[in-house]
């Protein structure tokens, strides 16, 4: 059974102080309503794929403002499974895709109901926060002609999921909230393995290798997280209000 099923099925809190709605999006993350510990991930690999940390400015800024991370978090995992359920759809004939997608849509949508639980443990209330600039800053250079354009997405999609498990690793380490910690560390394992999955699909599916490809999209990402940003989201830059 895989931590996120096991996590799947754990009970529900029921939390007198929240709306009906908030009941059923808490998931208690154990039967004492406490995150266990979990277990170490080794996430050199994808260090190693992204080239470049988070800079300090961002943790400083997002440590400043963790509900609009947390927020933005979520809107994240939804649009994680989206896009994946995007792909399934216009990509029907590659089973290794819908199998691997179908499993990562499902994880994406338990996040989803873990982060949303979180919230309401937090007393945070639902916001708007329209998206960054960072996925629509790689997608911009998707090239239009198949299968050059899955590729393209696919290689985009390791690098959504890469640098979400850096951050998460990042604000783990630094977070002064135990829960929230070890929430972070409980999804390296899962957003690791999404990245290497999104690259193992670009990897097969692709006609030719696609090394100059990846570097190509590591300098855009790269850029994207390391030049000043005028707002703040999970994903984003380096915070211009911070640098001035
Ligand atoms: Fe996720
Ligand atoms: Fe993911």
């Amino acid at each position: 059974m895989t931590d996120a099923i096991a996590l799947a099925n754990t009970k529900l809190t029921i939390t007198e102080n929240f709306s009906e709605v908030e009941k059923l999006a808490v998931i208690d993350l154990d039967q004492d309503n406490y995150v266990h510990q979990p277990k170490a991930v080794d996430i050199s690999d994808v260090l190693a794929f992204l080239g470049c940390r988070t800079p300090k400015l961002w943790l400083t800024a997002a440590l400043a403002d963790l509900p609009t991370i947390i927020q933005d978090h979520a809107n994240c995992e939804k649009k994680a499974a989206g896009t994946a359920m995007n792909l399934i759809f216009r990509y029907m004939s590659h089973t290794e895709l819908q199998l691997k997608l179908a499993q990562l849509i499902r994880e994406e949508m338990l996040h989803y109901e873990q982060v949303m639980g979180l919230m309401a443990e937090r007393g945070q209330v639902w916001q708007h926060i329209p998206a960054g600039r960072y996925a629509a800053g790689m997608l911009k250079h998707k090239r239009t002609f198949e299968p050059a354009a899955m590729v393209d997405v696919l290689i985009i999609g390791a690098f959504i999921e890469a640098r979400s498990c850096e951050r998460f690793a990042a604000l783990a380490d630094v977070v002064d909230d135990e829960r929230l910690a070890k929430y972070y560390r409980y999804l390296l394992k899962s957003e690791s393995r999404h990245f290497e999955d999104y690259l193992a699909l670009a990897r097969s599916i692709s006609e030719e290798d696609i090394t100059d490809r990846v570097n190509f999209f590591r300098d855009v990402e790269n850029d994207l997280i390391t030049t000043p940003d005028n707002e703040l989201r999970f994903h984003s830059g380096v915070p211009n209000w911070l640098t001035t």
